[in-house]
Formats: C-alpha cells, sequence, structure tokens
C-alpha cells in the first residue's frame, strides 16, 4: 500500500505565483522542494507533510490575530478561525483520549516551557534524562531557559543496554525530592516505561511530565504506549512521525487544564497562529484514520529492519535495535566517527544527524525513518539503504555511485507525486 500524498493543484498553483511575483524566493522553495526529493530523509525529526496540511498553512489563517482562546478573545473577528481551533482541540482530544488539549504551542520547546511555567516555579528542582543520553536542550542545558532557572538533575541510561536505568532515577528522586520528573528523547529508540515513572512521582510526590515530542506520532497511530494515561501534562510536537505542521501542543487532565492554557497563553506566548492550528486540526484528522494506523505501524517495521542491517553491516545499534521510529548507532566499528560518516552520507544525498553516544567520547548517528515511509518505501528499500551506508563508510560505494543510487531510490517514491 503506497502512503504517499497526492499532490493538489492549489499547492503548485501557490508556487507559480511566486515564480512570477518573487522568483528569487520562488527559486528557494522549488529548490528545496528539488532536495527533499532527490535526496534520503532520514531526519528522525522529519517527515513529509500532506498538501492539505500545507494548504491549511498556505491559508488567509494566517493573517488573523487571535490572543486569547475560542469565546474569549482579544481580538474581533475570531469567529471562523475559533472553529478551526475547536476543532483542532476535539480532535486532539479524541486522538489521545485526554480531558483536556492545548493547540497553541509554537514549537515543541514551547511547549515544554508551557508545561513548566504551569507547574513549577523558578528555582525548583527537575529531574530529567541528562542531554548527553538523549535529553532535549529543554531538559536542562545551561544553553536554554531551562538549565538557568531550574535546578536540573540528570539521569541517564544504563552503560551496558542503552535502556533507561529506571532505579537510578527512583534513586536520584528519593535523594533529590523533585517538584517534576520529566521523561522524553530526542534520541531514545525504546519505548518508555511511562507506568514505572508515574510510580517514582507518585512516590516521591512529584510531577510527571512527558515530553513525548517523538513517539506522539507513533501513539496517534496505536504503535506505542500513550503517556496520557500517566503524565500529569504531555507535551508533544507536531511535526515529526504526527506529520503536521511545525509545531507544539499539551495534553492534560481537566484539574490542570486552566493552569496549562493560561501557561501557554498569556504567560509564554501572545496570539496563537492559526492557520498552523488549521493545519494541526488537518494533521489530527488524518491520524484518526486507519491509513495513518497503517503508516505508524510501517514506520516501525521499517525502523527496524534499517537497526537490524546496520547492525548486520557492523554498526553498533544502540540498544540493539528499536521499538519506534528512531534508531541510534556507532559507526566507529567501519572505521569512522559519527560526525565524519554524517559527511560523507551527506555527499551521497543521504541526511541525517549525529548524537552524542551515552558513555563514549565520539559521536554517534542518529535516524529515522518517518519520511521514506511516507514516500511509500517499505522493508525491501530500507535493507537497501542499510548495505548502501554501510558500503559509503567501508568505501566500497563512491559518492557518485551512491548518489547516484539514492537518486533512483528517491525518484521511485516522489513525496509528492504529480509535481
Ligand atoms: C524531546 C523533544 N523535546 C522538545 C523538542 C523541541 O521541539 P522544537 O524544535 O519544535 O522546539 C524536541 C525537538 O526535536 C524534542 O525531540
Amino acid at each position: 500500500m503506497s502512503v504517499s500524498h497526492a499532490l493538489e493543484s492549489d499547492v503548485a498553483d501557490g508556487v507559480d505565483m511566486l515564480r512570477r511575483q518573487d522568483p528569487e524566493l520562488a527559486e528557494v522553495l522549488l529548490g528545496e522542494a528539488q532536495r527533499q526529493a532527490t535526496t534520503l530523509q532520514l531526519i528522525a525529526a522529519e517527515n513529509f507533510t500532506s498538501p492539505a496540511v500545507l494548504a491549511a498553512l498556505g491559508s488567509p489563517l494566517a493573517n488573523k490575530y487571535a490572543e486569547g482562546y475560542p469565546g474569549a478573545r482579544y481580538h474581533g473577528g475570531c469567529e471562523i478561525v475559533d472553529v478551526a481551533e475547536r476543532l483542532a482541540v476535539e480532535r486532539a482530544r479524541a486522538l489521545f483520549g485526554a480531558e483536556h488539549a492545548n493547540v497553541q504551542s509554537h514549537s515543541g520547546s514551547s511547549a515544554v516551557l508551557a508545561a513548566y511555567a504551569a507547574l513549577l516555579r523558578p528555582g525548583d528542582t527537575v529531574l530529567a534524562l541528562g542531554l548527553a543520553h538523549g535529553g532535549h536542550l529543554t531538559h536542562g542545558s545551561s544553553a536554554n531557559f531551562s538549565g538557568r532557572w531550574f535546578e536540573f538533575v540528570p539521569y541517564g541510561v544504563d552503560a551496558e543496554s542503552g535502556l533507561i536505568d529506571y532505579e537510578q532515577v527512583r534513586a536520584l528522586a528519593r535523594t533529590h525530592r523533585p517538584k517534576a520528573i520529566v521523561c522524553g528523547s530526542i534520541a531514545y529508540p525504546r519505548h518508555i516505561d511511562y507506568a514505572l515513572f508515574r510510580e517514582i512521582a507518585d512516590e516521591t510526590g512529584a510531577y510527571l511530565i512527558a515530553d513525548a515530542a517523538h513517539p506522539i506520532g507513533l501513539v496517534a497511530g496505536g504503535a506505542a504506549p500513550s503517556p496520557v494515561p500517566y503524565a500529569d501534562v504531555v507535551c508533544a510536537t507536531t511535526h515529526k512521525v504526527l506529520r503536521g505542521p511545525r509545531g507544539g501542543m499539551l495534553l492534560c487532565g481537566a484539574e490542570l487544564a486552566e493552569r496549562v492554557d493560561r501557561a501557554v497563553f498569556p504567560f509564554t506566548q501572545g496570539g496563537a497562529q492559526m492557520h498552523t492550528i488549521a493545519a494541526k486540526a488537518v494533521a489530527f484528522g488524518e491520524a484518526a484514520t486507519p491509513a495513518f494506523t497503517a503508516y505508524a505501524h510501517q514506520v516501525v517495521a521499517n525502523a527496524r529492519v534499517l537497526a537490524a542491517g546496520l547492525a548486520a553491516e557492523g554498526f553498533a545499534v544502540t540498544t540493539g535495535g528499536t521499538d519506534t521510529h528512531l534508531i541510534t548507532a556507532d559507526p566507529a566499528p567501519l572505521g569512522v566517527d559519527g560526525r565524519t560518516a554524517r559527511g560523507l552520507f551527506s555527499a551521497a544525498g543521504v541526511v541525517l544527524d549525529c548524537c552524542p553516544l551515552p558513555h563514549g567520547e565520539a559521536r554517534g548517528l542518529r535516524l529515522g525513518t518517518a519520511a521514506p515511509t511516507t514516500q511509500g518505501m517499505g522493508e525491501p528499500e530500507m535493507a537497501r539503504i542499510a548495505v548502501l551506508l554501510a558500503g559509503v563508510l567501508r568505501g566500497a560505494v563512491g559518492s557518485a555511485g551512491a548518489r547516484e543510487e539514492v537518486r533512483e531510490l528517491a525518484g521511485r517514491f516522489p513525496p509528492y507525486p504529480g509535481r
């Protein structure tokens, strides 16, 4: 089954109009569209949104100022955009089985900021996965508001298994009595045991914040466990596996609804971006379909095959595999570090990220299957990609040969067929 999108004419019309009015910028748009269509997108945080999501993003809703919430805005003329936000909220609540949803956060980081603002005060102690072990900047980086305004205590992953060390989490929580425990990561390939985090939070009197930016799309498609029944607040992005516009969202129980809403607006944001909210509504609608459930499961099946293929080729795959869309691996057994490997892959047209390796000096690689699965690629293509990546690092395939292979593969699975 192909899960590729069909290109709708209004998207093409928009580009044509731009080409006439602003050819310089049109070149940028077309160049980026071409780059995306002719290279392999293995960045775990990226995906191809549908033409319907793009249409909402490029709609006149972008013109509307709408501070506040539906029915209680600071600006006039919001009655129509209110419908879009109510739809987004209702669809998010239904999709994730949450009592309350806030769909206004401009990004994943804004959603985390709002979660902290709802539950914490500056100076509070927070337990989160250390940055070197896969925590996000908002989980205590000194370069980020989180590290400057809160006392973060990092927990880690086990040196042998690469799995979250839940006993360390429990011990640190008992010692430090944090106000909140954050579970969530930019690079953890396994399911998170939300029930166990809840147990530790309850035992030590902490709030539980799930930063489900990465797995939330899998949760929507029934391919990963949901944090919603366990966390006090769930924050997430809408643009990864979930395949919506770039943005954030928050889910919580009814008792925290008002605190969360006020933490988003007016505490951390001004006017809501109604075009993005409409696009989120579109994405939530798409994510509620059987086709999306099939997609989410295919994303995981693809990641498993890619991880197994990489392991068979000699990469040291963290935790030995994956439960999700995401794989982290050390290419050192093939003679290069992650940074060098990323450069070699880039020359071959394969786009992916470096990531820290929890207990090593050099950097590793992070790969994801959300985007190629949207293109319609399946297990055979993942197996082929693993062999290709190893061939590039071993020098068995020159970068020109690899680039040609990537071009051929990408050409068979256009992200927007018909363009
Ligand atoms: C776990 C986690 N939290 C927060 C974010 C921040 O999202 P954004 O880049 O939209 O601010 C990310 C982004 O990748 C993430 O993976």
